[in-house]
């Protein structure tokens, strides 16, 4: 009986040492600690010893029952610190791999040049006027002293919307930024009326005009107006603003210089340009061999347009300026196409 407990005990170990898992574990415990185990058959069959047999091998069974249950245990610890192990191994983190990079948004090119003109012009006491994208015909040309037969004023130039209530003061499109000067000017007189106070604003924003689309014209395009009106500002005021926002702009070298031309509501009307930076006035592509870039449009607000917007031109004078800056981008950065910048192309965009 002794021999056959030894025996049980060592089938018992042999059999556990290669198992792996808790479930195996728990088969083991059944078959060699279970109540039909053969080690618990010995227990049953105590009883039917004989006397002197009975204390030695009650001892040695006890003994066995011990070992096995100690043996378990140790098994079950080994395994579960194996499994910390290799969680620890497989989840370990490392820090020292770089991090997924996030993909980080940016600002349109065209806002990010809108903000830098409305910078520059903020550091010159400019402040920033919003006017709205959809105007009265009476606003976008008349107060702007448009005659009647002006060639913008062309329904090919402008969406109109349809069924406006009036036909002779249809709702469009705002096809330039210059109407906001009769708003803003207008907003004022009517707070001030015998007195108002000067004004120097740009005013941003989108301009919509019916056109064909082509590597250089877009229906869809920004433009920066300006507005300065107070007492005794003459042309040359209105020349170096524009030339010293240039140079902030553009490079404290640039030169411009100032070409008559023609709005109707300025007068005398002026374009002014920038000596080309690509090639320094050498006259390259960029600025098709003739050293300058056309900039933008200005004059000294037209009489009428004071008055429209409710200043006594007698007491006040006043100087405006347009300019688009999807076109100062364009030439900033060598842009062929004017259609990359609404065209929401990422691989476009993503460059700036
Ligand atoms: N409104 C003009 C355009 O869209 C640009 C312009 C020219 C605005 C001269 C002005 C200005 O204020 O004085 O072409």
């Amino acid at each position: 009986m002794l021999a056959k407990l030894d025996q049980i005990e060592q089938d018992a170990l042999e059999a556990l040492a290669p198992l792996t898992t808790e479930e195996q574990l728990e088969a083991w415990r059944v078959a060699n600690l279970g109540r039909s185990s053969p080690l618990m058959v010995v227990f049953t069959h105590l009883g039917q010893l004989s006397k002197e047999e009975r204390p030695a091998i009650g001892r040695r069974a006890n003994e066995v029952k011990g070992e096995l249950e100690a043996a378990l245990n140790a098994k079950n610890e080994v395994l579960q610190s194996d499994a910390l192990q290799r969680a620890l191994e497989t989840e370990r983190l490392d820090v020292t791999l770089p991090g997924r990079e996030l993909p980080v948004g940016r600002l349109h090119i065209v806002t990010q040049t809108l903000r830098e003109i409305a910078r520059v012009f903020g550091d010159m006491g400019f402040q920033i006027y919003r006017s709205r994208d959809v105007e009265y015909d009476e606003y976008n040309f008349q107060l702007l002293n448009f005659p009647p037969n002006h060639p913008a004023r062309d329904m090919q130039d402008s969406f109109y919307i349809e069924g406006s209530v009036d036909p002779d003061n249809p709702i469009l499109l705002r096809t330039h930024t210059s109407p906001g000067q009769i708003h803003a000017m207008r907003e004022i007189t009517a707070q001030y009326p015998h007195d108002p106070p000067p004004i120097r604003i740009i005013l941003p924003g989108m301009c919509y005009r019916y056109e064909q689309i082509s590597a250089r014209s877009e229906v869809q395009f920004t433009q920066v107006e300006g507005l300065a009106v107070g007492h005794s500002i003459t042309f040359s005021d209105l020349k170096g603003t524009l030339s010293d926002f240039a140079r902030r702009m553009f490079g404290q070298s640039v030169r411009s210089r100032f070409r008559a031309s023609h709005f109707p509501f300025t007068e005398p009307s002026a374009e002014m340009d920038i000596e080309c930076f690509v090639c320094g006035g050498e006259g390259c592509s960029v600025c098709k061999q003739t050293g300058w870039l056309e900039l933008l449009g200005c004059g000294m607000v037209h009489p009428t347009v004071l008055l429209n917007g409710g200043y006594d031109p007698h007491k006040y004078t006043g100087y405006a300026f347009g300019m688009g800056p999807e076109r100062a981008a364009l030439l900033r950065h060598r842009i062929e196409d004017i259609r990359y910048f609404w065209s929401n192309d990422l691989r476009f965009l993503e460059q700036f």
